[in-house]
């Protein structure tokens, strides 16, 4: 493989796991706030930022390739409220879909078509993920921004504290 390839697909290992760490924090931080509907949310997103880790771990030692395990960045995030915790959700999204899109201008560079065909699946679950914080701003600047209107979205989003 393409080495320069090669090295964005293992950054992107980590991306992916910091992805999880990230949201790890988002869902800890509306834990703190008993709001533990939003508090699954965020946990559900942050298994599946694992599993893209995992994907891309896997495409590379399907490939033959090897796979760094870098160090996992501390999170450091000082969230405010629900609303910017949502904010930091989709900066980060967009931050991904770059880096994703940076991976397939190599890809394409290198024509290395069988990377393409893995990214063009992220380009399109990027595009859900923005959606989807998109649509969680929203929703949380309609009901308005505390805690006493997002007791409701935080029982639709499948929160119920434990017995
Ligand atoms: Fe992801």
């Amino acid at each position: 493989m393409n080495k320069k390839v090669v090295e964005l697909l293992n950054a992107q290992v980590n991306k992916e796991f910091f992805s999880a760490y990230l949201y790890l924090g988002i869902s800890k931080f509306f834990t703190k706030q008993d709001l533990p509907g939003f508090a699954s949310w965020y946990k559900v997103q942050a298994e599946e930022e694992q599993e893209h880790a995992m994907k891309f771990y896997e495409y590379l030692l399907d490939q033959d390739e090897d796979v760094t395990l870098e160090a996992i960045a501390e999170v450091k995030i000082n969230l405010k409220d629900a609303l910017d915790a949502a904010k930091e959700a989709d900066k980060h999204e967009h931050y991904i879909t770059d880096e994703i899109v940076k991976i397939m201008d190599a890809a394409v560079e290198a024509k290395d078509y069988r990377t393409q065909l893995l990214l063009d699946w992220f380009i399109k679950e990027q595009e859900e993920e923005e959606k989807n914080s998109k649509e969680m701003i929203a929703k949380i600047e309609m009901l308005g921004n505390d805690k006493k209107n997002l007791y409701l979205l935080d029982k639709e989003l499948g929160g119920r504290k434990a017995d």
